[in-house]
C-alpha cells in the first residue's frame, strides 16, 4: 500500500494574506486618530506662522494659530495636543524666572485654549531650555548643571501649567527627583487631577536637531546635555528611570527619540504594562519629509507605516509632527 503523503506545503500563511477582507480579519494592530499628540511650537515674538526650513510643514504659531490648531485638532479627534515655546533670545536668562510667569505665552495659550476647545488635552513641557540663556533644560552654574537647584525651578514651572489650565505636564528634562517633587507639589496645591507623563526614558540623540531650530535652541547651547540625557547605548538603565518615575507618581511614561529606540519602548511596555508613549522626534521627521521631497519615499505610506510600528512596539500613542496629516488619512 502507499502511504497518503501530506499535500505540500500544509500551512500556508499567504491565504490570509489573498484580500483586502482576510488582511483586515488578520490584521493584529491598528492606528487610531486617538493615538496622536500633535507637538506644537508657538511663539509670540514676531515674524511667526513660517515654516521652519528642516521641518517642512511645520511652522511657529501665533497665538491665533495655536487656537487654530487646537481646533483642527478637535475636528480630527486628535486627543491632544503638546505646546512648545519659541522664546525671544533677548528675554531668556541665566536663572529662567519666566518658566514659571504665570503669564508667560505657553500659559496664557493654555487659558485660551481650555476656554475655547476645551475638549482638546493640552501637554506641556516642563524644562529650561526655552527659557535659558545657555540652551540646556537646567541651570548651570560654572558648566554644572545643577539638579536638585533646577528641580525646584521646574516644580514652579508645573504648578504655574497646572493653574492655567494644563491636562498633562511633560518633564523631558532629565533632572533626578523632579516627578516625586512634582506629584507631592501638585498634591499640595490641591491639583490632584493632573497627569504626569515622563520624559522617563530620553536619549542625548542626535535627532532632536530641528527641534533645537524650531525653538530657537541651536545657537544658545553650550556643549551638550550627555550629563542628564541618556547613553544611546544602554538599556537597563532605561527601564531603571521607568521604575523610579513610576514610583514617584507619573501616570504615563515616554521613550524618546521613537524609530530607533523601538527596542526600548518593546521592553517598557512588556515589563511595566503602563500606558507608553514614543516620541517620534524632530529629526525622525526631517529624516522621512527629506526623502520624501526628493521623491525618494511615499509619503502617505511612510508616515503611516512609521506610525503603526510604535503600535507593533506595544506603545499607546504617538507624539508625531505628523499628527493631522495622518489623521486625515485614516479617517479619509
Ligand atoms: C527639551 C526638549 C527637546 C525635545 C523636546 N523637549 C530637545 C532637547 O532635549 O534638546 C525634542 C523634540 C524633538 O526633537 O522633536 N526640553
Amino acid at each position: 500500500m502507499t502511504p497518503i503523503l501530506p499535500p505540500f506545503p500544509r500551512t500556508r500563511l499567504r491565504r490570509m494574506r489573498r484580500t483586502p477582507a482576510l488582511r483586515d480579519l488578520a490584521q493584529e494592530h491598528r492606528l487610531s486618530v486617538k493615538d496622536l499628540i500633535w507637538p506644537i511650537f508657538i511663539t509670540d515674538v514676531p515674524g511667526a506662522n513660517v515654516e521652519i526650513s528642516s521641518m517642512p510643514g511645520v511652522v511657529r504659531r501665533d497665538f491665533d494659530a495655536a487656537i487654530r490648531a487646537a481646533e483642527e485638532a478637535a475636528e480630527l479627534g486628535i486627543p491632544a495636543i503638546c505646546l512648545f515655546p519659541y522664546t525671544d533670545p533677548g528675554v531668556k536668562t541665566e536663572t529662567c524666572e519666566m518658566a514659571w510667569d504665570p503669564d508667560n505665552f505657553v500659559n496664557r495659550v493654555i487659558r485660551a485654549i481650555k476656554e475655547r476647545v476645551p475638549e482638546v488635552a493640552i501637554m506641556t513641557d516642563i524644562a529650561l531650555d526655552p527659557y535659558n540663556a545657555n540652551g540646556h533644560d537646567g541651570l548651570v552654574r560654572e558648566g554644572i548643571i545643577l539638579n536638585d537647584e533646577t528641580v525646584e525651578c521646574l516644580v514652579k514651572m508645573a504648578i504655574a501649567q497646572a493653574e492655567a489650565g494644563a491636562d498633562i505636564l511633560g518633564p523631558s528634562d532629565m533632572m533626578d527627583g523632579r516627578i516625586g517633587m512634582m506629584r507631592d507639589a501638585l498634591e499640595a496645591a490641591g491639583h490632584k487631577e493632573v497627569t504626569i507623563l515622563s520624559y522617563a526614558a530620553k536619549y542625548a540623540s542626535a535627532f532632536y536637531g530641528p527641534f533645537r531650530d524650531a525653538v530657537g535652541a541651536s545657537g544658545a547651547l553650550k556643549g551638550d546635555k550627555k550629563t542628564y540625557q541618556m547613553n544611546p547605548a544602554n538599556t537597563e538603565e532605561a527601564l531603571r528611570l521607568i521604575a523610579r518615575d513610576i514610583a514617584e507618581g507619573a501616570d504615563m511614561v515616554m521613550v524618546k527619540p521613537g524609530m530607533p529606540y523601538l527596542d526600548i519602548c518593546q521592553r517598557v511596555k512588556s515589563e511595566f504594562g503602563m500606558p507608553t508613549y514614543a516620541y517620534q522626534v524632530s529629526g525622525e521627521y526631517a529624516m522621512l519629509m527629506a526623502a520624501v521631497q526628493n521623491g525618494w519615499l511615499d509619503h502617505e505610506k511612510v508616515m503611516l507605516e512609521s506610525l503603526m510600528a510604535f503600535r507593533r512596539a506595544g506603545c499607546d500613542g504617538v507624539l508625531t509632527y505628523f499628527a493631522p496629516a495622518a489623521a486625515r488619512l485614516i479617517q479619509g
